[in-house]
């Protein structure tokens, strides 16, 4: 059996992760280490909650001692951290969370599975810490970084940290970097899941400057089993693009979405630009698909369909998250 802690594990990512791979692998055991931000929510979970080689705990990273003591009764050996503040508008309103959980959190983790000699130290990260490109050029594993918004500057404070526990410490760590990931249980902030809610109560889109800035978009499923793939044959202080070359244009996207729940363009309203907004990211992932035989399952077309239709019947979802019903709710069904 492999005890992996797994962190951040009630967010999007990080609970499609886990039912990903508690479906395949019965000689996994997961402690999913979960604060329960905002963006936390055990009903994500519903298809694991029950098994016999899960066990959730409320609680932060930033707690040096709950992590020691996790470490000692769960005699974990691997972790993968997904525990992280993750939305740039929020962090251009305030850094401080983005610091605290993303940076120090990520250090204590560190330290804790330096003194317990972790097999494995997955650390997700984002391609915003390479920055912004122009209209050429692709970000490579070897692109200096050179963040832009407070959230990416705390990525890539983070994946220094790793490296440096690699480089000076020799602790087995692997680093990540992933595009924008769409599909089932993002929080309806960001732009997919916000556009298709906002358009299915015909409100207003909005769309932040001239709707041109370009994402490479990624089928949660295909980041997942990436990290599955990194997380059994990756090798140690290696860094991983992760990325399926999905270049679209915001704009495009948002009429992709009216176009499928036949709604009127009219609803789309170009408003005030993020300060600081990121023009373009693009991933080369070969060195994934050359080293370790990763390849994407999911075609843009498909999997956009999938996810438009998942948040169409999962209604119940995102109203309880969007009402503000939410916290209640989870408290009653989870009693904590
Ligand atoms: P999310 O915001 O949906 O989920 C983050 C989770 O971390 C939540 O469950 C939250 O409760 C938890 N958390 C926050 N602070 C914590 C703390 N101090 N201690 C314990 N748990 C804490 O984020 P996501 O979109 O699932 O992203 C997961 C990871 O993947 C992040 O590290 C993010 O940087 C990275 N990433 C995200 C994307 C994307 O498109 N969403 C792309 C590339 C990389
Ligand atoms: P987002 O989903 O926040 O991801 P990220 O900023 O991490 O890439 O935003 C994706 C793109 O969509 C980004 O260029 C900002 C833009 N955007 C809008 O135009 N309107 C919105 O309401 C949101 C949330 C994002």
């Amino acid at each position: 059996m492999k005890n992996i802690l797994i962190t951040g594990g009630a967010g999007f990512i990080g609970s499609n992760f886990i039912n990903y791979i508690l479906d395949k692998h019965n000689d996994y055991n997961i402690v999913n280490l979960d604060k329960l931000t905002y963006a936390g929510n055990l009903e994500n979970l519903i298809s694991s909650k029950d098994k016999k080689n899960y066990k959730f705990i409320h609680g932060d990273i930033t707690n040096s001692e709950l992590i020691n003591y996790l470490f000692e009764k769960y005699e974990l050996g691997y972790v993968i951290n997904f525990a992280a503040e993750s939305h740039v508008d929020r962090s251009i309103l305030s850094s401080k969370e983005f610091v605290t959980t993303n940076v120090l959190g990520t250090n204590t983790l560190l330290d804790v599975a330096r003194k317990f000699k972790v097999k494995k130290f997955i650390q997700i990260s984002t391609d915003e810490v390479y920055g912004s490109l122009g209209k050429d050029g692709l970000f490579t594993e070897d692109t200096p970084l050179s963040p832009n918004s407070p959230y990416s500057s705390s990525k890539a404070s983070a994946d220094m940290l790793a490296l440096a526990n690699f480089r000076t410490y020799g602790l087995p760590v692997i680093i990540t970097r992933c595009s924008n990931n769409y599909g089932p249980y993002q929080f309806p902030e960001k732009l997919i899941p916000l556009i298709i809610i906002n358009a299915l109560h015909d409100k207003k889109l909005p769309v932040y400057g001239d709707g041109k800035n370009i994402r490479d978009w990624i089928y949660v499923l295909d980041h997942c089993r990436a990290i599955e793939l990194v997380f059994e044959k990756g090798e140690n202080g290696e860094v991983y693009n992760i990325g399926v070359s999905t270049e679209m244009q915001n704009i495009e996207i948002v009429k992709l979405i009216l176009n499928y729940l036949k709604k009127s363009d009219s609803l789309i309203e170009y408003v005030q630009d993020r300060l600081g907004h990121d023009r373009r990211y693009a991933i080369d992932s070969s060195k994934i698909k050359n080293a370790l035989g990763w390849s994407p399952k999911f075609s843009f077309e498909d999997a956009t369909i999938k996810t438009i239709d998942w948040y169409i019947n999962n209604q119940d979802w995102w109203n309880r998250i969007i009402s503000g019903e939410y916290m209640d709710y989870y408290k009653k069904q989870y009693k904590i």
